[in-house]
């Protein structure tokens, strides 16, 4: 039987890239997953994919923003599968734009969904993994926390904030039975994280992470899939081992 089998849980962000491969993935390992996401249609579609393997799945239209519906999600893993193993906090947004030019209604967002939304859904899923002494949380985040670009600065704060937000949650809770870990990822193709961007912004911002040296497109992309095997590695440690935190990147990246 595999590490994943009959296990319960939570994907948010899970209607399109990396959270809809991880969602899949699991479920294709045997765990019953609950997706979270605004985009209702797309977090169907991924369910049905789901369902047509085979897998167990059911999804609830959550923005990160909202405290009620964030715990809403977490409780219908529960509602739905009878317990919660695990938590995927995966949804996150980012907006191009200098600090200078920057907006206040984008900061809010980028802050209320990619940290607020975090702690938020980690403090839900923890009502049910604390008295149970089990649960494995795994926060997703960015090598931006580590080399904040121009133009993405106030997203790789928030992607720094959930990864030292995670640091002092493991503490917290490891003796508790909790596991806390973090990946760290790099340019992955094939999501909608750039689409929202705005173009004339991130014209301006290409060329000057291309100028710097930063942005090398031909060093290759990482595929969801790639994402998606990884965190199930994290996942399937028995215990008590912990992949703490884990870098991916493209090879030559
Ligand atoms: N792609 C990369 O190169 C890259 C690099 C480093 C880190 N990451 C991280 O990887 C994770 C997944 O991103 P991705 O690349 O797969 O991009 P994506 O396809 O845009 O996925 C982001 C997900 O977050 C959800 N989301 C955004 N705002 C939300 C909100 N307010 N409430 C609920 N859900 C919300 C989106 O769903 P809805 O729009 O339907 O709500 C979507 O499902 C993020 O944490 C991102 O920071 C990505």
């Amino acid at each position: 039987m595999s590490a994943l089998e009959e296990k319960v849980a939570v994907v948010t962000g899970a209607s399109s890239g990396i959270g809809a491969a991880v969602a899949e993935e699991l479920a294709a390992r045997g765990t019953s997953v609950v997706l979270g996401a605004r985009r209702a249609e797309a977090l169907q579609q991924v369910c049905e994919r789901i369902e047509a393997g085979g897998g167990r799945a059911a999804w609830v239209r959550t923005d990160m923003r909202d405290e009620s519906a964030v715990e809403r999600l977490v409780e219908t893993a529960v509602e739905r599968f009878g317990k919660l193993d695990i938590l995927v906090n995966n949804a996150a947004v980012g907006t191009v734009g200098t600090i200078a030019a920057g907006r206040t209604d984008e900061w809010r967002m980028m802050l209320e969904t990619n940290v607020l939304g975090v702690l938020v859904a980690c403090r839900a899923a923890l009502r049910y993994m604390l008295p149970q002494r089990r649960g494995d949380i795994v926060n997703v985040t960015s090598a931006a926390a580590y080399e904040a670009w121009p133009y993405l600065a106030v997203y790789a704060a928030t992607k720094a904030a959930v990864h030292a937000l995670s640091q002092g949650l493991r503490a917290e809770v490891a003796e508790e039975g909790v596991r806390v870990m973090t990946i760290e990822v790099h340019n992955v193709a094939g999501t909608d994280f750039a689409s929202r961007f705005d173009p004339i912004v991130a014209r301006d911002a290409i060329s000057t992470w291309e100028r710097r040296g930063l942005l090398r497109r031909t060093s290759g992309m990482l595929a969801t899939s790639d994402v998606a095997r990884a965190i199930a590695f994290q996942l399937s440690q028995p215990d008590p081992a912990s992949v703490h935190h884990l870098t991916l990147r493209a090879r030559a990246n």
